[in-house]
């Protein structure tokens, strides 16, 4: 855990619900990401929950040179913070085929590659590519039982890969696997579900290779999942965790094994005090993540007893017997239930380090598109 009192001496300058990064935390847990992964030439972290170039270029400086993203916006912050080899974890339809021919002829020299599992779909991409007189390395997407994209392992799915290496404009990429499913609490049992998911993967990879396709990469996992492949020495093999370099309280709570600190709390201010046992503050699901239920979307350190009874776009109702302790435009910071859609409900984020606001840093990539 990291050693840190989250106090900020002077918040007056920070606008109020702030998203506010504890720049010390997350070296600490950019450390221990690194400790667990055992040699940081095997991580490729996912950005989806910073989204932001001054993290990136944190990353880049202790030497993670591979990275992961979802989405163009993400994938033109992480280029324009100087990363040179990005896969788009996302299956390329609609426009984004020819954004990822603009994304390519823009990026000369960064490696870019996408997901994919489906032979139309990679179709169109080559023709695209091949046109434009480029060639994109493609990963299979495997479903290793989470039913949100991916296709099994099986004769499609080695059908498919195939069209990888046939095709003009593609060439094989490997294999992306993230078990998102695989949220056990019990290490235990989440590492013989994540083992699972390997050997799935690692066969799959042996059957293609006996084909004599190439399969120079797996890139597999989350945060659940990474202290598990963590243990697999597979060359291979590519870790992708992303939510462990801010980390969140349901992860904390989920997986009590991980050793990470919530580097990135919200700053807030009581506004009302509408009842004797209630006070409102300015939290509303414009600035928190509201998938999760009304009593995980946010907890406050200093008042861990209060139960959040409504919330609305700007408000945030707390029900505690300590509400006369409190007045209007005195603070509280709240650890998200979820910090990567919180992150992206802020335009910057505040950066505190011994204390003070010394910087802020933008959330760019979390528009749906920069320039591509
Ligand atoms: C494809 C993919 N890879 C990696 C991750 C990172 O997982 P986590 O948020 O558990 O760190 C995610 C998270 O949603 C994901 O969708």
């Amino acid at each position: 855990m990291a050693d840190c009192n989250f106090k900020i001496q002077d918040t007056s300058s920070i606008v109020s619900p702030g998203l506010v990064v504890f720049r010390d935390v997350m070296n600490a847990n950019l450390a221990e990401m690194i400790r667990q992964a055992g040699d940081v030439n095997r991580l490729r972290p996912h950005c989806k929950t910073h989204k932001m170039a001054e993290v990136t270029r944190i990353q880049l400086a202790l030497g993670i040179t591979k990275h992961k993203c979802a989405t163009f916006a993400e994938a033109e912050m992480l280029a324009e913070a100087g990363v040179k080899d990005i896969l788009l974890a996302y299956n390329l339809v609609g426009p984004n085929v020819q954004r990822a021919v603009a994304f390519m002829n823009r990026y000369i020299d960064v490696t870019f590659m996408a997901t994919a599992d489906d032979a139309a779909m990679v179709e169109e991409l080559a023709n695209a590519m091949s046109a434009a007189g480029q060639t994109i390395e493609l990963l299979i997407d495997l479903d290793s039982g989470q039913h949100r994209t991916g296709i099994e392992p099986g004769e499609a799915a080695c059908q498919l890969y195939q069209l990888f290496h046939d095709l003009p404009g593609i060439t094989p990429g490997g294999i992306h696997l993230y078990d998102g499913q695989n949220h056990q609490t019990d290490l235990e049992e989440r590492r013989q579900a994540v083992m699972a998911c390997w050997q799935l993967a690692a066969d799959f990879r042996d059957h293609l290779e006996s084909l004599g396709l190439s399969v120079p990469r797996i890139v597999a996992g989350g945060t659940g999942s990474f202290p598990v492949y963590a243990t697999i020495t597979d060359p291979a093999l590519e870790l992708s965790p992303g939510t462990n370099t801010f980390f969140d309280n349901n992860y904390g709570r989920m997986f009590p094994d991980l050793n990470y600190t919530p580097a990135a709390r919200i700053l807030t201010r009581v506004i009302s005090r509408p009842t004797h046992d209630t006070i409102t503050v300015d939290l509303g699901y414009k600035a928190c993540a509201s998938d999760p239920d009304l009593t995980r979307r946010v907890v406050f350190p200093d008042l861990p007893q209060a139960e959040p009874v409504l919330q609305n776009e700007e408000h945030l109702v707390l029900r505690t017997d300590k509400a006369n302790d409190y007045s209007p435009g005195d603070e509280l910071l709240a650890i998200p239930g979820h910090i990567c859609p919180t992150s992206a409900l802020h335009k910057s984020a505040y950066v505190v380090e011994n204390e003070q606001v010394t910087e802020c840093w933008e959330v760019s990539s979390r528009d749906r598109w920069l320039t591509i």
